[in-house]
């Protein structure tokens, strides 16, 4: 069965020893969640060290980038290569969050090279997408994801299912002056990416992963986690501190089991 996905980004957050405070607390919390996957994606620079804390404790928690380059080296000043991430071990890469789409021009066509080479290196692409609230506005979101995802998962064939996973986030859902999506919104599009999913990969499309990410907090997370389609949340800043996320993990935890 899969196992319901919980994670967080903590995007460019929490100082060294922060870090590393957060995962030795989460990680005894999260042995009492079995029916969980569990991960975190810290800045790349806390990445090594908490990789040794996971690794000391023998801990499940699953330890992703927020981003990656998709050649393996090169004259990319300021980037970091699917090779360099390998070396720490990682099991995630997030790729296409919001902020990158918006702030660093990152489009859809990288977003699938990135995928590629995240998958040709053995990690899991965390693909995420989402409609800006101007194409909601204009009643053309699922348009927009649809686009997003296609181009996205171009060349990603059926075996690679398993391996990649892929975050909703409305773009108008996410971060602090974001609004909370309807519980019948996020259901209406999670049951139209996976009909989008299953259009591309058959009947194996329902065994990719879809989590759902953009303002999750406890008074949300267990209604958008019953929904049929929802197959983990991708959290910000309400599992920022361990206490917080577990009360999310309890609370889910009442309506996944
Ligand atoms: P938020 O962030 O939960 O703080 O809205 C979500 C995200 O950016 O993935």
């Amino acid at each position: 069965m899969k196992k319901f996905l919980l994670g967080t980004n903590w995007k460019m957050n929490k100082s060294l020893a922060e870090a590393i405070n957060y995962t030795k607390q989460l990680m005894p919390i999260i042995k009492k969640y079995e029916s969980f996957d569990f991960f975190i994606i810290p800045p790349y620079t806390h990445l090594w060290k908490i990789k040794e804390e996971i690794q000391t404790a023998n801990s499940l928690l699953k330890l992703g980038a927020q981003n990656m380059h998709e050649e393996d080296f090169g004259q990319f000043t300021g980037e970091i290569s699917p090779l360099m991430l390998k070396e720490i071990g990682l099991d995630i890469i997030e790729l296409g969050h919001s902020e990158r789409r918006q702030y660093f021009n990152e489009t859809d066509e990288a977003v699938n090279r990135k995928a590629l080479a995240a998958l040709k290196h053995g990690f899991n692409p965390l693909i995420c997408i989402g409609e800006k609230l101007e194409n909601k506005n204009y009643g053309v979101s699922k348009e927009m994801l649809a686009k997003q995802l296609k181009i996205a998962l171009t060349d990603i064939s059926a075996a690679a299912i398993g391996h990649f996973w892929i975050a909703y986030e409305p773009v108008w859902a996410i971060g602090v002056g974001g609004t909370p999506a309807e519980t019948p919104y996020v259901n209406e599009i999670h049951n139209f990416l996976r009909s989008v999913l299953i259009e591309r990969y058959g009947k194996n499309g329902d065994d990719i992963p879809l989590l759902f990410g953009g303002s999750v907090n406890i008074n949300n997370a267990s209604d958008y986690a019953q929904l049929e389609n929802v197959d983990g949340l991708f959290i910000g800043r309400s599992a920022w501190e361990p206490q917080l996320f577990e009360e999310i993990m309890q609370s889910v935890k009442t309506v996944i089991g």
